[in-house]
């Protein structure tokens, strides 16, 4: 297949594409999203967000923002505050389908690792839906199968993280809540999770 590939931050023109592109890619698994809230993350953290152009037209899309370790958007409404976290959540990335398969995923999550890694962040999360987990793995994301998700991101839904460096602060943040002694009433710590809770530090956009 020719390469006529170019990864750019998103402008208003392609919101009509994205949305397109993310209703073919979701809404079988009824997750697809209202445009007003996809935009919405976009506008939190435009720095983070890149369309892919193949042959000069949209075919595919990463949104990313910050948001804390463990937690992550509610797919049916809109971000209200811009998070302060040095965790960037992958919340979505689609290719067109008939340009799959020809490693365009990987250089939009590329893009965007160099990126955070630029822009500082310290880890990357994603919620991995629709049976994407194997892609995920083989790019170096670990399965955190403690955080408990949203039914609306489907059964199959996994939380997925992976490092790009770590302050000792968010070490020690991940290390307690992922150690679990045999002994421990998992849901309590899933209930209460203060030390995730301590690093977020919302303000409002308006
Ligand atoms: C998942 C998705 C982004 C992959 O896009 P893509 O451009 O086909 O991926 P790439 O060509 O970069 O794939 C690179 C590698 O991952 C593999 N791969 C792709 N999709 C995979 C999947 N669902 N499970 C396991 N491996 C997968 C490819 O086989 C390829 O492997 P190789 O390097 O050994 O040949 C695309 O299928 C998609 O948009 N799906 C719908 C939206 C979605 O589920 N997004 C993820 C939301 S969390």
């Amino acid at each position: 297949m020719g390469r006529d590939v170019r990864i750019r931050h998103i402008t208003e023109g392609d919101w009509d594409a994205i949305v397109a592109l993310e209703a073919a890619a979701h809404s079988a698994g009824a997750l697809s999203e209202e445009r007003h809230a996809l935009e919405s993350r976009a506008r939190s953290s435009p720095g983070t967000c890149f369309v892919l152009d193949f042959e000069k037209r949209p075919a595919g899309y990463v949104l990313a923002l910050p948001y804390p370790m463990f937690r992550y958007p509610d797919l049916s409404r809109a971000e209200d505050v811009v998070h302060h976290s040095r965790n960037l959540h992958l919340h979505d990335l689609v290719v067109a389908e008939h340009v799959r398969g020809n490693g365009l995923a990987r250089e939009l999550l590329h893009r965007l690792t160099t990126t955070a890694r630029a822009k500082k962040y310290e880890r990357v999360s994603l919620i991995a839906v629709g049976g994407s987990e194997g892609f995920w793995s083989a790019n170096a994301f670990d399965a955190v199968p403690e955080v408990a998700l949203a039914p609306s991101y489907g059964a199959s839904a996994v939380y997925m993280s992976k490092a790009l460096r770590m302050s000792e602060a968010l070490r020690m943040s991940e290390a307690l809540y992922r150690s679990e002694p045999v002994h421990e009433d998992r849901d309590a710590r899933r209930r209460s999770q203060p030390m995730v809770r301590s690093t977020d530090h919302p303000r409002k956009t308006k």
